[in-house]
């Protein structure tokens, strides 16, 4: 399998962004972006389903606009994905909120907002909701988050369906906490759900939470508990080196094919497969620097805006916006930030000189939202590159003033 290359994207456009805005910068490219969301929607076509999209993978209001002009529904993990889902113009009754550790602010900002569905991870969770609710004369819609103990094959940060992660409800647990759910004035159960982990290449693990969650929604169905969604969660991969995960239509298929038949609305909760290939980190080459037994090139972009690398050793592309013909030698891409730990790409062979673009690639998914402002850096400005031809700025570069407006000096 070949890498993702930067085909999709025009390298003019990607200059012209560079100028105008300066790098680092997050660019995306709308119609990648509708390609993904279609491929979900097309393939569930003629079957009752909502699309959650998973807010965590990317936050910023113009892709979540985007995706709810498309109809989407949107997964959260905080009251603050919801504020953003709502000022955004999503529809907060197509909202399903998941996380182990929701706080009382947070379930009542949902409930006031209406949303589809509440995630539950632990019985404790529950009967929060349920007194909350109460509380506040409601009756919260809920799914429990059902731990099918699948092995999905991922890396152990990012995989969640095992008997030993923190997330959701022990199998062997869920029908007597259905049954306790059944039972409580605060709460309406609506639905089943499971996510087994993110970056899944292989379409069994999928299946085998699938076919765990069907036997509990048919032992439900013979105590009189009767569900009106499945939730299957989110976790579908992406090529970013020589993955070769299954394409958006054949996963929704084999899916689909499992619940046939069945009369439940099927929810999914993509995230990286909406939005990972169709984003780009754009970077200046700083320096080049010959080391003894290393050569490094240092980059204007750091971990501090994509965090992948140094966090789970992970692999992003990294290709020049206009290749050089010779001189390619082995690199160690890096960037500013003080820490062995900051680097974006190991022994990359490339031709390079100062001054370069260079453009790390499949960064849609988990890049910006998950930057930070380590080393006191701004975090960096994003550019929408639209159908129409127009480079959107979707978000200004932060500025230094804004990263300390915050904090009070004692007097
Ligand atoms: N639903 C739930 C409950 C989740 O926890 C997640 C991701 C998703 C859906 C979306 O999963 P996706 O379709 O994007 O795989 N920061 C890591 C990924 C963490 C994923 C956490 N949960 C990374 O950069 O690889």
């Amino acid at each position: 399998m070949t890498p993702p290359d930067l085909s999709p994207f025009d390298p003019a456009r990607l200059e012209a962004i560079a100028e105008r805005w300066d790098t680092p910068c997050y660019v995306y490219h709308e119609g990648l972006l509708r390609n993904t969301f279609q491929a979900f929607s097309s393939a569930l076509e003629g079957r009752p389903h909502r699309l959650c999209y998973a807010v965590k993978a990317n936050s910023s209001l113009a892709i979540l606009s985007l995706f709810a002009r498309m109809g989407a529904g949107f997964d959260i993990v905080s009251g603050g994905e919801l504020q953003r889902v709502l000022a955004a113009g999503g529809d907060a009754g197509s909202v399903v909120f998941s996380g182990v550790g929701k706080r009382a602010d947070e379930i009542r900002l949902a409930l006031q907002a209406g949303i589809l569905c509440f995630n539950v991870e632990s019985e404790a969770e529950l009967l929060r909701i349920d007194r909350i609710a109460n509380e506040m004369g409601l009756r919260a819609p809920v799914s429990l988050r059902v731990n099918p103990d699948v092995d999905a094959g991922t890396h152990p940060y990012i995989s969640t369906g095992l008997k030993t992660s923190k997330f959701g409800i022990a199998y062997d647990d869920a029908l007597r906490l259905y049954q306790r759910a059944a039972s409580l004035s605060g709460v309406r159960v609506v639905g089943i759900d499971c996510h087994i982990g993110s970056q899944i290449t292989e379409i069994t693990p999928f299946i085998d939470a699938l076919d765990r969650i069907l036997l509990l929604v048919d032992m439900l169905t013979s105590v009189g508990i009767m569900l009106h969604h499945i939730d299957l969660g989110g976790g579908l991969g992406i090529r970013y080196h020589d993955e070769s995960p299954p394409a958006i239509g054949d996963y929704v298929h084999a899916i689909r094919s499992r619940l046939d038949g069945r009369p439940q609305h099927v929810l999914l909760e993509p995230g990286r497969a909406l939005v990972g290939n169709a984003g780009l980190l754009l970077t200046r080459v700083e320096y080049l620097k010959a080391g003894e037994e290393r050569n490094f090139a240092i980059v204007d972009a750091a971990m501090n805006d994509l965090m992948r690398p140094a966090l789970y050793d992970a692999w992003h592309e990294i290709v020049p916006v206009r290749p050089r013909t010779a001189g390619r030698i082995n690199w160690e891409v890096v960037g500013p930030v003080c820490e062995t730990g900051d680097f974006i790409g190991h022994e990359r062979a490339l031709a390079l000189q100062e001054g370069d673009l260079l453009a790390i690639l499949s960064a849609g998914a988990y890049g910006m939202s998950m930057s930070s402002n380590y080393n006191s850096r701004p975090r960096a400005a994003e550019v929408l590159l639209r159908d129409n031809g127009e480079n959107w700025l979707m978000r200004e570069r932060e500025r230094i003033t804004m990263l300390y407006a915050n904090e009070h000096i004692p007097d």
